[in-house]
């Protein structure tokens, strides 16, 4: 299977939701979120980085464009925000590749504005308002 789409009515569905796309991506890396502003991408990582073991609580990186995370074994994940990155050179100045290579899971916000650097191998997580206070959660493996 490697297409999925999943429907969130409220904030209360994310726990639910969350633990269904880690069942689905666990063979994923790369785990890409597209969707305009608010749509919900931070909202739903911060669910996500739950599922994955961290206890530490998330927020939107403000001043650096990685935090990075813990998960039940005690391997590293890392949450990217390349809503405000300049260009490339700025994303390769600070390591990125070395983080997409690591083998450890890196979950992306604003994928597009470094698009030729993201790893051709990843699962793309595409989110929509949909009626009412839905969110429509695209999710479709590449490479
Ligand atoms: N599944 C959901 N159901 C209802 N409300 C939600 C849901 N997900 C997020 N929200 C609400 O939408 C608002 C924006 O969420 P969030 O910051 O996660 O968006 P974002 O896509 O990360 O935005 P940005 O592109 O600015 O980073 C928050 O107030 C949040 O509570
Ligand atoms: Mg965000």
């Amino acid at each position: 299977m490697n297409s999925l789409i999943l429907t969130s009515s409220s904030l209360a569905d994310l726990n639910d939701i969350a633990g269904k796309i880690v069942e689905f991506s666990s063979d994923q890396k790369i785990w890409l979120f597209e969707g305009e502003m608010g749509v919900g991408k931070t909202t739903l990582i911060k669910h996500l980085a739950e599922r994955l073991g961290s206890e530490d609580l998330i927020n939107s990186p403000t001043y650096g464009l990685v935090n990075e995370y813990e998960d039940g074994n005690g391997n590293p994940f890392y949450h990217f925000d390349f809503y405000r990155i300049k260009n490339e050179v700025e994303a390769l100045e600070m390591g990125c590749e070395e983080y997409f290579y690591s083998g450890n899971i890196c979950l992306i916000e604003w994928p597009s504005k470094i698009e030729k650097l993201i790893p051709e191998n990843h699962l793309m997580i595409a989110m929509e308002l949909g009626n009412e206070n839905q969110r429509i959660i695209n999710l479709t493996k590449h490479g």
